[in-house]
């Protein structure tokens, strides 16, 4: 559910395993998945639904939306998960599972965290610039989601303490999205030490936040980040830039906003990663103040 770029991505990897029946399900019209990996284009036609009956009985529905998209989507959540249906949510951000706990069993959910950067790039292509590598924890449905994908095509990397996986990811990639989606900058900016400074202090906010939250951020954390930065090409992005530059909403609910939200909730001041929320909003609604889908 959800065949945007990352969807593409997990398709065209699952399109290989013929011991298993394929359903898509997308808002808008899809006929075919179309991506280019290392030069060459696949194409794959597809039945795409865009409208849904209930009891579709699934034994896996593979969720790739962006978070602010699930609240429109909670409907087709509703019809397509039925009492056995495994649920894999793939998506940036932390506690992937709050917006499908009310449909299933948490023990039947699976939280993914994904890296693979995918691009679209024209005509309907996506451009996939690495193989998809998913981190899910160790649970009870570990071993069956990895069943589902070939390792000549997705890396599926199980791990004892995915919370802490996840904030880490989440702390460096907030830090630099709201430098460079604010300064419509690349990482070439970090040169500058006033702006590796202000890394440092979005990245401190974050990973007190993180701890408070349980998650296990060793002491040397910081450290290393900032020395990662030194060996970021010039040109590098990050996914909130590309969104802003496309003119597409930023995933703030997932990196700034996941870390505000929380801050707040444990009595930690964020005041940066407020400021990051408070100008970047308004990326996310149109001249009329209506939310961009
Ligand atoms: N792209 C990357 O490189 C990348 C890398 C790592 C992690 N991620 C994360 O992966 C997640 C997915 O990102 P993405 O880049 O794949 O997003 P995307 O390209 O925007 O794809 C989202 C897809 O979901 C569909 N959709 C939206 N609302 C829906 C609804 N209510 N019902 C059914 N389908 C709906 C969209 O349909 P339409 O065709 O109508 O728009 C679109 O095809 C995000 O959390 C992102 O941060 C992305």
């Amino acid at each position: 559910m959800g065949i945007g770029a990352i969807g593409s991505a997990l398709a065209a990897a699952l399109y290989k395993n013929k011991n298993i029946e394929l359903k898509y399900y997308n808002r808008s019209p899809r006929d075919f998945i179309k991506i280019k990996i290392a030069g060459a284009e696949y194409i794959y036609p597809i039945d795409c639904q865009t409208n849904i009956a209930a009891g579709q009985q699934l034994d896996w529905l593979i969720i790739c939306l962006k978070e602010y998209h699930f609240e429109n989507a909670k409907e087709w959540l509703g019809k397509l998960i039925g009492a056995s249906t495994k649920v894999a949510v793939i998506r940036n951000g932390l506690r992937l599972k709050e917006p499908v706990l009310e449909f299933c069993e948490e023990k039947n959910i699976v939280e993914c965290m994904v890296d693979c950067p995918v691009q679209p790039v024209g005509d309907g292509f996506y451009e996939q610039y690495k193989m998809p590598k998913i981190t899910i924890p160790k649970s009870g449905i570990s071993a069956p989601f990895l069943q589902l994908f070939d390792k000549k095509y997705i890396s599926v990397n199980i791990v004892a303490d995915f919370k802490t996986a996840a904030w880490e990811k989440l702390c460096g990639s907030a830090a630099l999205g709201a430098i460079l989606c604010l300064s419509g900058e690349t990482c070439w900016i970090f040169n500058d030490k006033k702006i590796r400074e202000i890394y440092k202090n979005i990245l401190t906010e974050a990973v007190e936040v993180a701890i408070a939250d349980g998650a296990i951020i060793p002491g040397n954390f910081i450290g290393k980040m900032l020395a990662r930065l030194k060996e970021y090409p010039p040109e590098k992005g990050s996914s909130m830039l590309t969104d802003r530059r496309n003119g597409r909403p930023v995933e703030l609910g997932a990196k700034n906003g996941a870390i505000s939200r929380l801050g707040a909730l444990y009595g930690i001041k964020t005041p940066l990663n407020d400021l990051a929320c408070s100008l970047l909003q308004y990326t996310n609604k149109d001249g009329l103040g209506r939310q961009k889908k």
